[in-house]
């Protein structure tokens, strides 16, 4: 199986259990005078090749972004759409507005509230998920060449879209509170010296996909006032803010701006269901006029069905225990997985303790290369998503990204069970190759609470484009 691909994704799929199929050499070099140029450096989504795999029932998946929507009463969801039809069948099989219905801005408005900022329902435009911002984002910003600043490691997710924008992207390292602001501050200054300017900054400072990390309140503070002194936009990316499972909440960065430079991502995926396919952007009217016209050319409007969903679903009231009841289970599982990487995992691995959200980060000794051990750890049937899909050139070669989501504990428990014992495999090959020590489980020494920090800023300008290019 193939993790990061650098060709063009055929569009073909072997059915719902089946790996995507690949075009032959062949049949591609048939149309190939005919692809855009930036078909060239489109990639394909790490997490969407492994979905393939991992949805064979014998896998345990620790790799995919999923929340559990198991935890959805199926008896409230009939009850819902049996509403939805008695009381707007017609509006709900009908096209929509763009920016979207009206019922289900307020809920946004709603949702923002509740993190603390204050918008009108006219403010915010509805998206086919949170990815479509950041597409139209990059739609509206960006020409191939330009900069975009993104975190390192970054959502696997963003990379394929910044690279068919032809985006030239400078990832800022990380430690345990969020992105290095000092290093950020360096590499804008060294860019402006050589007369270049990002055009947004990409963070998600909220339980970091996939770094599993918190941006601290102070560099918030200074992130959104850097953004103002230098004029620069930042797209802070928040679909996992209100899943906090301990600790005292940050205000986001849109309600630290005065709605000058940030450009807010919001989504009902994990705190409601991603099926749906309903998220939003609150932005500066000007870019989201921009935005909306972007939209207009991609689907017209996100599906008034899903969206009169939500807003049903909100009449009641109710969401945000849903939400309590959702961080609930999340917080025990993380528990169980860190509990089980103590047990499984080699002492010189380090991972990072998240206090809200989906995800860790571990990180293993740098003699073990995480792509080639998801090819061993499948054969065991177990996924997780390797280190290089969250970066952009090639870094993160023996990081991984470990769900506590998707699955109950005894697969948590299991999974990182099945990962432990292919990497204490390559761990005594090594020692038997190098005639260094054999190591024991991490359970005989204390856990740092987050991953080592970075101490070096490494800031690697990349282009992400075919020989010649600009
Ligand atoms: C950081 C981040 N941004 C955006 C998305 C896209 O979410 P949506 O399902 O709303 O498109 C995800 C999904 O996992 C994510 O983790």
């Amino acid at each position: 199986m193939k993790i990061e691909d650098d060709q063009p994704d055929s569009g073909q799929s072997g059915g719902p259990a089946g790996p995507p199929q690949r075009t032959a050499a062949h049949e591609l070099e048939r149309y190939g005078a005919l692809f855009a140029r930036r078909t060239q450096v489109m990639r394909s989504s790490a997490m969407r090749d492994l979905m393939a795999v991992t949805a064979r029932p014998e896998v345990i998946s620790l790799s995919g972004g999923l929340p559990d929507t198991t935890t959805f009463p199926p008896e409230s969801f009939a009850g819902l759409m049996a509403r939805l039809a008695h009381q707007e069948s017609a509006a709900a099989l009908q096209y929509g507005p763009t920016e979207g219905h009206l019922a289900v801005r307020e809920c946004v408005v709603e949702v923002m509230a509740a993190e603390g900022m204050r918008i009108e329902a006219d403010d915010a435009l509805m998206t086919t998920g949170g990815q479509q911002v950041i597409d139209l984002v990059c739609k509206t910003l960006i020409d191939p060449g330009d900069v975009i600043i993104a975190e390192a490691p970054t959502y696997p997710g963003a990379v394929p879209t910044f690279c068919s924008y032809e985006a030239d992207v400078v990832q800022i390292d990380m430690d345990a509170d969020g992105m290095r602001i000092d290093v950020l501050e360096r590499t804008l200054d060294t860019l402006a010296a050589e007369g270049r300017a990002p055009k947004f900054i990409y963070t998600i400072p909220s339980f970091h996909n996939p770094a599993g990390v918190t941006m601290s309140l102070e560099r918030r503070r200074r992130l959104v006032q850097i953004a103002a002194e230098r004029e620069l936009l930042v797209l802070e990316d928040n679909p996992y803010g209100m899943l906090r499972f301990e600790g005292e909440p940050h205000p986001t960065l849109y309600s630290l701006d005065d709605a000058s430079f940030v450009i807010y991502l919001g989504t009902f995926s994990k705190i409601l269901a991603p099926g749906i396919r309903v998220g939003w952007t609150v932005a500066p009217r000007p870019v989201m006029e921009k935005m909306n016209l972007g939209k207009q050319g991609v689907d017209l409007c996100s599906s008034s069905l899903t969206q009169k969903f939500v807003s049903t679903y909100f009449a009641d009231g109710r969401w945000r225990d849903y939400v309590t009841s959702l961080s609930a289970i999340y917080r025990d599982r993380r528990d169980v997985m860190l509990e089980a990487l103590a047990e499984h995992f080699p002492a010189e691995a380090t991972w990072t303790r998240p206090e809200g959200g989906l995800f860790l980060w571990a990180t293993l000794p740098d003699y073990i290369d995480t792509t080639d051990l998801l090819a061993r750890a499948l054969r065991d049937n177990v996924a997780f998503v390797p280190g290089r899909a969250a970066y952009m050139d090639g870094r993160g070669g023996s990081e991984m990204r470990l769900n506590f989501s998707g699955v109950g504990d005894q697969e948590i428990r299991e999974g990182i069970r099945r990962i432990g014992k292919v990497i204490q495999e390559q761990v005594e090959l090594y020692s038997t190759i190098t005639g260094a020590g054999p190591t024991g489980p991490a359970a005989r020494r204390p856990q740092p609470a987050v991953s080592e920090p970075v101490v070096e800023a490494r800031v690697v300008p990349l282009r992400q484009r075919r020989a010649g290019g600009r």
